[in-house]
């Protein structure tokens, strides 16, 4: 069969072959099949979609394509946890080092920023001299003697992942579930995880805007985890404001310090302590999410989680102690303040343009070869729902030269939106999925 067949035949809304599948992720995996001919077919799937067979196999050749890490060696059941990406979303740095200090084993390959979302491995990467390209060697040595690592994924894992996605970045086929199913949960089994915990976010900040389609990701996703043998869990949370209330990549490192250091609390704390309890049920550490996210505040309240995480930025190279003195991170010479133009209620917020915002300023990538600048990005100072008046600050704009603040104080004020009637209140987590059931949060449930 030639590969125009298998586009027709997808371009026609007929499944394709186990073996038809394979040619696709090989194809894409050896550069054996042109960008223009993996392009139409990745369009045909947006369109026609593929059905649960057809997923899973996409995911188990993409996993195959390359490299498998092995955690054997590892004692214990190792946890990855997995974020569909988000705004002032930095979960990773609060609550990988609080499930290792509960006991947890946490081996977790991370990404860079994408788009308006941003990435642990830039995030990390502005602690000096921390280290994000671990050899599998040492990356396994460190989890076993200190309970967890984070780095950047080896050079040969999921190959066909990384020539796809980088199509389907310039190719307007990002949003599909399948797809982003496929590639997320490859390159989970293919990093060893003995279970994964998945937060997908939903939103306007979100790859999935509502929450009927983002429980269905999570639930193709928890299929193929179902269908490979490994426990995968999903919690569904929001993403129509940032999650935390720093927003670029040093400013969130120290985010998640304040909060491992008892000083900050809020949406993002509450989010890692529900995905962290439920790698502490997943790694058998505890028997229920309740005496996981005890145990976590408890990591939190002894300085156990923060011990736990300068231990970590020192095995992977950090030669300032960031952790006892966060102004050692590198910080924005200029700050503006983005004052409301009206008085109001916060009614909503457009996350992504918030996230291109700090792009803008630097803390994000709009090619893959721009460099970031690990200082710049913005400190929100309101949530959906709180009133403001005329003159209040919105945010607080770090800067490089103050020559960007013009536009960075346009683009927020566009962001944030202000309204006469107070918001209605969303929960954080609006479903859970697992193999077993999807429990709705009460009012988001299919009418
Ligand atoms: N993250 C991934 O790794 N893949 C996708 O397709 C989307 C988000
Ligand atoms: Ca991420």
């Amino acid at each position: 069969m030639s590969f125009v067949d298998i586009i027709l035949k997808k371009k026609e809304g007929l499944p394709l072959t186990d073996e038809e599948i394979r040619m696709f992720a090989m194809g894409a995996a050896t550069g054996s099949v042109p960008d223009y001919q993996l392009s139409a077919l990745l369009m045909a799937i947006c369109f026609q979609g593929m059905d649960a067979r057809e997923t899973t196999t996409l995911t188990m050749e993409m996993m195959k394509s390359g490299d498998q890490m092995d955690l054997s060696g590892i004692d214990g059941v190792c946890v990855d946890k997995h974020s569909t990406g988000g705004v002032g979303d930095t979960t990773t740095l609060v609550l990988v080092p609080l499930v290792a200090a509960c006991g947890g084993h946490v081996a977790k390959l991370s990404g860079r920023g994408l788009g308006h979302t941003g990435g642990t491995l830039d995030k990390l990467e502005s602690v000096p001299g921390c280290r994000v390209d671990l050899s599998e060697e040492q990356f396994i040595e460190q989890v076993r003697k200190i309970g967890c690592a984070v780095s950047g994924q080896t050079q040969n894992l999921c190959p066909a992942d990384k020539a796809l996605y980088a199509i389907r970045d310039v190719t307007g086929t990002v949003g599909c579930s399948p797809l982003i199913a496929s590639s997320i949960i490859s390159k989970k089994l293919a990093s060893g995880a003995g279970a994964i915990v998945l937060d997908v976010k939903t939103g306007n900040g979100a790859l999935m805007p509502t929450v009927e389609e983002s429980v269905q990701l999570a639930k193709a996703m928890v299929d193929i985890g179902r269908k490979a043998g490994k426990p995968v869990y999903a919690l569904v949370t929001g993403m129509d404001q940032p999650l935390g209330t720093h927003v670029g990549n040093a400013l969130e490192v120290k985010e998640a310090i304040e909060i491992l250091s008892g000083r900050a609390t809020g949406d993002l704390l509450e989010i890692s302590l529900d995905l962290g309890s439920f790698m502490l049920v997943a790694c058998g550490q505890v028997s229920t999410v309740e005496e996981g996210k005890k145990r976590m505040r408890e990591a939190i309240e002894s300085g156990a989680g923060l011990r736990k995480l300068e231990e970590m930025l020192k095995a992977q190279g950090a030669t300032a102690d960031v952790c006892r003195d966060v102004t050692l991170l590198p910080q924005a010479p200029v700050l503006v303040p983005v004052p409301a133009t009206r008085d109001g209620y916060i009614v909503s917020m457009d996350t992504k343009a918030i996230g291109y915002c700090t792009q803008h300023m630097g803390a994000g990538r709009a090619k893959s070869t721009d460099r970031i600048d690990p200082a710049v990005g913005l400190v929100m100072q309101v949530r959906l729902g709180d009133h403001v008046r005329t003159g209040d600050t919105l945010c607080m704009l770090h800067l490089r030269d103050a020559s960007q603040a013009e536009p960075a104080i346009r683009a927020m004020q566009e962001a944030v939106c202000i309204g006469d009637e107070a918001p209605e209140k969303r929960p954080l987590v609006s479903a859970f999925v697992s193999a077993e059931e999807t429990v709705y949060t009460k009012g988001y449930g299919p009418k």
